[in-house]
């Protein structure tokens, strides 16, 4: 079991991963990530049993007002990824949808590989008519932040206006649920011991990381949770897929390394955030959220001995020290961050 100082009251969430049962906690309320919202996800008291869908909800959004305006910086990116389209610029204070902005004209943009129908996509609203808020057959659109608005049949994206209606990339209307797992280990010395950071005096953490395809950079390899899938296994089969596919091992040395990612993963987890993530693809109508967890190798006999490359560009999949310095796609760096403050790592 891990040690984490400073709890808020562990919230100990339930899992089940193959049938084994395996608990994720959750760490307090004072860390600020990148929507502000965020607090509202440690202040919910969330327990899954065996063959739910293991998304928590908070009880509510309690306060939409004491938002600071801040929220969503990328959500509001100018130009949304991957196309021409050009969001209506949103100020600071027009954010919410509780503020009257007669004039507000927002783009609408879906992107054409969505709007071909993809397994992983849902239809126009008008074909059909989803169920919000609630689990709609397999899939879940409950969001992490708790209920969100409808307007016109539309969902409402719970940190507000975007500047663009639609969906854009993301195939969901409503929240789009991803995991992430962050697998970690201790930085060893040829003779075993842990790495000191000169500075910090604290040891040295390392993660798993992957290069992501679409823009090159260094990320946690995480993805979407599919259908009817618990987010325990979301976590394990986007780390196996992501980390073992690109090995070159014979068939037998992935099975044993397969193994040893299985038993990591049935290990309690940390969860270091569940929530909204301040995402460049966001709409007004679609939106990112997500869970990470991190799953840590404390006495370096599991998957620290992972053959992964070194961190140079030919490798696609490596371990990499963790520190502030290190540049990571969207709120990745802030999952670390936490990370290192509840295992006492160097940051
Ligand atoms: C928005 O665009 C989609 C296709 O991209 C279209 O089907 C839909 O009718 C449009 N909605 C509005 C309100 O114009």
């Amino acid at each position: 079991m891990v040690q984490v100082r400073n709890w808020a009251g562990p919230i100990r969430i339930t899992l089940i991963l193959l049938g084994f049962r395996h608990s994720v906690y959750s760490v307090g309320t004072r860390h600020h990530f990148s929507c502000p919202l965020a607090w509202c996800i440690s202040a919910t008291k969330a327990s899954e049993t065996a063959g739910d869908s293991a998304h928590s909800h908070c009880t509510s959004i309690s306060s939409l007002s004491t938002m600071p305006s801040v929220a969503h910086v990328k959500a509001r990116c100018p130009q949304y990824p991957g196309s021409e389209t050009r969001r209506f610029p949103v100020p600071d204070d027009k954010l919410k949808w509780e503020t009257k902005w007669a004039d507000y004209k927002p783009v609408n943009y879906t992107a054409p590989s969505v709007l071909k129908k993809p397994s992983w996509a849902d239809p126009d609203i008008g074909s059909f008519s989803p169920h919000f808020n609630s689990l709609d057959g397999s899939v879940d659109r409950r969001s992490h932040l708790g209920t969100y608005g409808v307007d016109q049949g539309k969902p409402l994206n719970p940190c507000g206006r975007t500047g663009l209606n639609g969906r854009g990339l993301l195939g969901r209307w409503g929240p789009n649920l991803a995991a992430d797992p962050i697998v970690t280990r201790w930085k060893r010395d040829s003779a075993g011991q842990r790495v000191l950071n000169a500075r910090s005096e604290l040891p040295v953490l390392q993660f798993i990381s992957i290069k992501r395809k679409d823009c090159g950079e260094w990320a946690i390899p995480g993805g979407m949770v599919d259908p009817g899938e618990v987010v325990s296994l979301t976590l394990q089969r986007e780390f196996s897929e992501e980390a073992l596919n690109s090995l070159k091992a014979s068939p037998k040395e992935k099975e044993k390394l397969q193994e040893r990612i299985t038993r990591l993963f049935k290990s309690p987890g940390l969860q270091v955030y569940k929530g909204y993530v301040d995402d460049p693809r966001n709409t007004d109508n679609s939106w990112m959220e997500t869970v990470a967890v991190n799953f840590h190798d404390e006495t370096g006999d599991s998957v620290s001995e992972l053959p992964l490359q070194a961190g140079d560009d030919a490798g696609h999949v490596c371990w990499i020290d963790i520190d502030s310095a290190v540049s990571l796609y969207a709120s990745h760096s802030q999952f670390l961050k936490t990370t290192t403050k509840e295992r006492h790592a160097h940051w």
